[in-house]
């Protein structure tokens, strides 16, 4: 069987963490998907940074289209992030050129998901994602595969790991907000634009990314009601605790007598729930199906290991030959939210 060929665009937090599991997990991938499974080819802005692992024996690529496209790469891992830019041109390019992609980047299948999926279904290769909502947790696959027979009524939970790091280290520590900030940047949690965290724009890209999966609409980034958690201040946070309660930056997306309703803003927990429970950059996502009731899902939101663990889910995937549905149906039956939202009386 000839091996799996990798090349990798970004080689910050995400990009090196796939770096490291490729390399030092090599048996065990192999044995898992029945193929070797190689790096052919890297990129990222500046070639002469000490990134603390090896990368010789890679061909390096200024340009990330030239990455994605080159005859010894079969999948092109997009780990650069940002909605449009070099990380939408090399992946349209790649699918173009008949690659599976694989990509961490929430923002770029927020904006542009539904346009990406159809380009991936004509050229007959897999779009994932596992990455891009709640890190290491396997939300996606839970949605498109595992809960496939279900009609999926709601789903919610905390999708972004540096504001509940924030909210709870404040908590915790009576830290005021800009110390905690910068503890947050320096373990790695944080968007290169650290508004989109803060903002809630982030949490509320992987809203409308679960939403589409979930409810078959095409993916609704505007239809999302957003507020973010820089208005909370270390006395509400401290009223909530008095009363029970903590403050969770929440995503909610459901069906009801309105229709497809999203929102992400913070909420107030009870203390004593599992979602009052969470800490640190940890998130949760509670998916609710008619048929298999509540199911809870918990773990690392961000960071090298987390998000780098979601990626190779995703590789090994396309190893084996699986081919999935971006969103979970062919893209051409994802209906508009607005259809969703009225189709419920
Ligand atoms: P990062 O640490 O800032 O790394 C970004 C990488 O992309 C860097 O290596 C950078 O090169 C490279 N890059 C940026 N612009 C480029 C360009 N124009 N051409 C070539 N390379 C370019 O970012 P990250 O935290 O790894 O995040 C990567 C993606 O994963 C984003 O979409 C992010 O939203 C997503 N994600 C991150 C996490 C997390 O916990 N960090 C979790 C889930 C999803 P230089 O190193 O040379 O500057
Ligand atoms: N900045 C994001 C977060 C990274 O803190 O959750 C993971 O998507």
């Amino acid at each position: 069987t000839q091996p799996l060929r990798l090349g990798i665009a970004g080689l910050g937090t995400v990009g090196i963490g796939v770096v490291k599991i490729v390399k030092q997990q090599a048996e065990l991938l192999s044995a898992r998907t029945g193929r070797k499974i190689e790096i052919s080819a890297v990129s990222a802005r500046t070639r002469d940074k000490d990134r603390g692992v090896s990368l010789s024996g890679f061909a390096w690529e200024d340009d990330p289209v030239a990455l994605a496209t080159r005859d010894d790469v079969d999948v092109f891992v997009e780990l650069m992030g940002g909605s449009d830019g070099p990380a939408k041109a090399a992946t349209e390019a790649a699918l173009k050129a008949g690659k599976h992609v694989v990509t961490a980047n929430k923002a770029m299948l927020a904006i542009h998901g539904q346009a990406l999926a159809e380009q991936a279904e004509t050229a007959g290769v897999n779009l994932r994602y596992e990455a891009a909502v709640a890190g290491g947790i396997p939300v996606i696959k839970a949605l498109t595969e595992s809960l496939a027979g279900n009609q999926i009524t709601r789903v919610m939970g905390v999708m972004n790991g540096t504001c509940n790091y924030i909210l709870t280290r404040m908590e915790s520590a009576g830290l005021p907000y800009e110390t905690v900030f910068d503890e947050a940047n320096a373990l790695g949690y944080l968007e290169a634009d650290p508004t989109l965290d803060v903002g809630g724009i982030d949490a509320g890209h992987k809203l409308a990314i679960l939403a589409a999966i979930a409810f078959g609409t095409q993916v609704d980034f505007n239809g999302i009601e957003i507020e973010g958690i820089e208005r909370v201040s270390i006395s509400d946070i401290r009223h909530a605790r008095d009363m029970g309660y903590r403050i969770k930056l929440l995503g909610v997306a459901q069906m009801s007598g309105r229709g497809l309703e999203c929102r992400m803003s913070p909420c107030l927990v009870p203390s004593n729930s599992p979602l009052g429970s969470l800490e640190g950059p940890t998130n949760m996502c509670i998916l609710e199906g008619d048929s298999v009731g509540q199911i809870v899902l918990r773990g690392a939101g961000a960071g090298e290991g987390p998000t780098a663990s979601a990626v190779m889910g995703d590789v090994c995937d396309i190893a084996r030959g699986l081919k999935i549905a971006t969103f979970g149906i062919p893209a051409g039956q994802l209906q508009t939210a607005h259809a969703a939202r009225s189709a419920v009386p």
